[in-house]
């Protein structure tokens, strides 16, 4: 089977990248990506012989075009978005081009090419946000699209798309909607590896509002499983969540990254609350447990000991990303936070 992986160079892309050559060798993984900001070519550097690699813009119709062309895909998995949350406050437009506009882009290819089967990597966020007070709460396929940001906005215009596609043209499509993920290759702008970094550093760790906000955590090696499992077995048209059950309040999960790196609490600093912030993300995964036999391996204090020891060994992956534009993004959000 050729595997088609659009943001291949980002966080989960190239996770799913590795685990796509490490479970089905037999495939062959084409990685279509932009190569913004958010994307390493660094990450996929011991693989580049075994992959086939395209540095293009998802919504470039000609070469998009191009790529359907040479490498014939018969899957096409959907990663690459501008994914932060903060950036899409400071400037939307980027999340309705890439994340919008490049969904459809996809679609019309998948379409174009003889009904391609094609998978949108969606998020939680598309459900808005759930009280603090209601633990018995949680999302599921039905609940309601709600969006807080320009970003969760964007993916679940994106979903809609999907879903048009599905009913107007038939395109076999299915959407996965994914609770948090953290793990090795995450780009130290996002919660966890950005605590690691700024506390090896001894720099202040910058918790939003009172740190009470409350995350769904998803070993980035199970989020890829999941998806595994719905490109080869997922039923036509379905949407899946997928979820960790590991609720934790930001504030907890500090206050666990400075104990394991041995660093002092006093180092966190309480910052003005990201606008709009939603409040808590919690997952119901009961479908694809049910549907696909999929189960997460790996709990939270595994995960988190697996991701600290890995942000310890590849101090040269993230201090070339932290050294670069990075100090000029960090100064300009935390500079007078
Ligand atoms: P990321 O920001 O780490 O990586 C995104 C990748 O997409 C980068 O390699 C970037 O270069 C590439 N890209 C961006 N714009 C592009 C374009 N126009 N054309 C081609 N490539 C482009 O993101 P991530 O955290 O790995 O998230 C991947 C996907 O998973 C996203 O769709 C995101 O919405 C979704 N998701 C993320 C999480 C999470 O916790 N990180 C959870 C649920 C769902
Ligand atoms: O739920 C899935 C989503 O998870 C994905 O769709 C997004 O692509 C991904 O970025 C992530 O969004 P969040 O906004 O939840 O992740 P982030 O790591 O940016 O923030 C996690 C929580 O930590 C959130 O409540 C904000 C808070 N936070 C974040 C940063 C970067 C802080 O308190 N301080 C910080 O410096």
């Amino acid at each position: 089977m050729n595997v088609l992986v659009t943001g291949g160079a980002g966080f989960i892309g190239s996770n799913f990248v590795y685990y796509q050559l490490k479970n089905h060798p037999e495939d062959k993984v084409i990685v279509v990506d932009k190569l913004t900001y958010a994307g390493n070519l660094s990450t996929l550097k011991p693989i580049m012989d075994k992959i086939v690699f395209e540095k293009v813009d998802i919504c470039d119709e000609k070469e998009i075009d191009r790529v359907f062309r040479e490498h014939k895909p018969d899957v096409v998995v959907n990663f690459a978005a501008e994914s932060h949350v903060d950036r899409s406050i400071e400037n939307p437009n980027v999340f309705l081009e890439t994340n919008i506009m490049g969904t459809a882009n996809m679609m019309n290819h998948c379409r174009k090419y003889g009904d391609i089967r094609y998978h949108q990597v969606s998020t939680d966020e598309v459900y808005g946000d759930l009280p603090l007070d209601r633990p018995d709460l949680l999302f599921t396929e039905e609940t309601p699209i709600h969006t807080s940001s320009p970003y969760s906005a964007s993916k679940a215009s994106a979903d809609l798309l999907v879903g048009a596609y599905l009913r107007t043209f038939g395109l076999p499509v299915t959407i996965s909607r994914c609770s948090n993920n953290y793990g090795p290759y995450h780009f130290p702008e996002k919660l966890i590896p950005l605590m690691i970094a700024n506390a090896l550093a001894d720099k202040p760790l910058p918790v939003y509002g009172k740190g009470e906000n409350v995350r769904d955590w998803l070993y980035v090696e199970d989020h890829c499983s999941a998806i595994d499992l719905i490109i080869r077995k997922g039923k036509i048209g379905e949407v899946y969540n997928i979820g960790g059950n590991n609720e934790i309040h930001n504030i907890d999960i500090v206050k666990m990254i400075c104990e394991k790196l041995d660093k002092p609490e006093s180092l966190i600093t309480y910052v003005t609350d990201r606008k709009g912030h939603d409040l808590r993300y919690a997952i119901d995964s009961s479908k694809i447990q049910r549907e696909l036999g999929w189960t997460p391996a790996t709990t939270f204090p595994e995960g988190l000991q697996k991701t600290v020891d890995w942000y310890l060994a590849n101090k040269d992956w993230w201090e070339e990303i932290i050294s670069g534009e990075y100090q000029n993004y960090y100064e300009k959000m935390y500079g007078n936070r």
